[in-house]
């Protein structure tokens, strides 16, 4: 897979992405997104892999969108043409988990990027923030509503209101992120993760990923509802049947191909 804004690699049955656009601290703009999005999908459909990471250089994860290419964008480019909506949700999509992985700048669209990946580490040089007020427009791909549910209300009002940044710890202090790494070990750490999560079975692993996605779009009773089907269906599985096989038989499960 050969991109113009993105690096990919993969490490058996993990997929990196990688945005790349150094000149301009990898602002977001269509052809990125529309890349993103092809990348995604293609590892979502591909056997082989399991797991995703989604990160940008050791400098900057994404600034933001692209203002150079919207400073001149009028309301006719944006609401007809569903700018935002058009190209940069592919990632909920994703039916595997998508694990972020952010060295230095997350801000803006870059901040509510990263807050579309299922979790986030993050190498201790790492900086959120939302500062979309200071360019004269509210967040446009979901800041308002996905920064108040990972880190409260105060804390998201500050940041989205001020514009100030967080780093790495205040960001792990508020629950924003799962884990920190040194910035020189945060990538081999990340894979560590990854592909412990890739030597689970994928399909539990996209169960649970589906539950506890619902978890933010319905009602708790409805959430144990649609939760407590996947468990049911996992008896029907072979991983069901590993899994609590080894574990009577105290050995370690092998998942392959489960
Ligand atoms: N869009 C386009 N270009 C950007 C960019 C962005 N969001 N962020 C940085 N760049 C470009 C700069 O213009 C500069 O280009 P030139 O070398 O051609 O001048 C290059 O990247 C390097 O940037 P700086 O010189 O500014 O680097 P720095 O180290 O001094 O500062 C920074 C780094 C703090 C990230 C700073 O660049 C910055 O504040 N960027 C903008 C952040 C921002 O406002 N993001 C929100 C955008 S709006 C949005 O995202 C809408 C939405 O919700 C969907």
């Amino acid at each position: 897979m050969q991109y113009a804004d993105l690096l990919i690699e993969t490490h058996d049955k993990v997929a990196v992405i990688r945005l790349n656009r150094p000149k301009a601290m990898n602002a977001l703009n269509d052809n990125m997104m529309n890349e993103l999005g092809d990348a995604l999908y293609k590892f979502d459909a591909d056997p082989a892999i399991h797991v995703i990471i989604l990160t940008g250089s050791e400098k900057v994860f994404a600034a933001g969108a692209d203002i150079a290419a919207m400073a001149n964008y009028t309301y006719a480019d944006t609401y007809p043409g569903n700018y935002i909506g058009r190209n940069w949700e592919h990632i909920l999509n994703v039916r595997k988990p998508v694990i972020g992985v952010v060295s230095g700048y997350a801000l803006g669209g870059g901040c509510e990027l990263a807050m579309m990946c299922d979790f986030l580490i993050a190498a201790d040089t790492a900086k959120f923030g939302q500062p979309e007020i200071k360019v004269g427009v509210t967040p446009g791909a979901g800041g308002t509503q996905r920064l108040p549910r990972a880190i409260g209300k105060s804390k998201a009002m500050d940041m989205l209101l001020t514009a100030r940044m967080i780093d790495a710890q205040e960001a792990l202090n508020t629950g924003l992120i799962s884990r920190v790494y040194p910035a020189d070990k945060v990538m081999e750490e990340s894979l560590g993760v990854a592909q412990a999560i890739a030597a689970m079975p994928v399909t539990v692993a996209m169960a649970i990923k589906d539950s506890v996605n619902r978890a933010f779009e319905t009602t708790l009773s409805e959430g144990v509802r649609y939760e407590r089907r996947y468990f049911h269906a996992a008896f029907g599985t072979p991983a069901q049947k590993e899994g609590m096989s080894a574990f009577l038989e105290k050995r370690q499960p092998n998942f392959d191909g489960k």
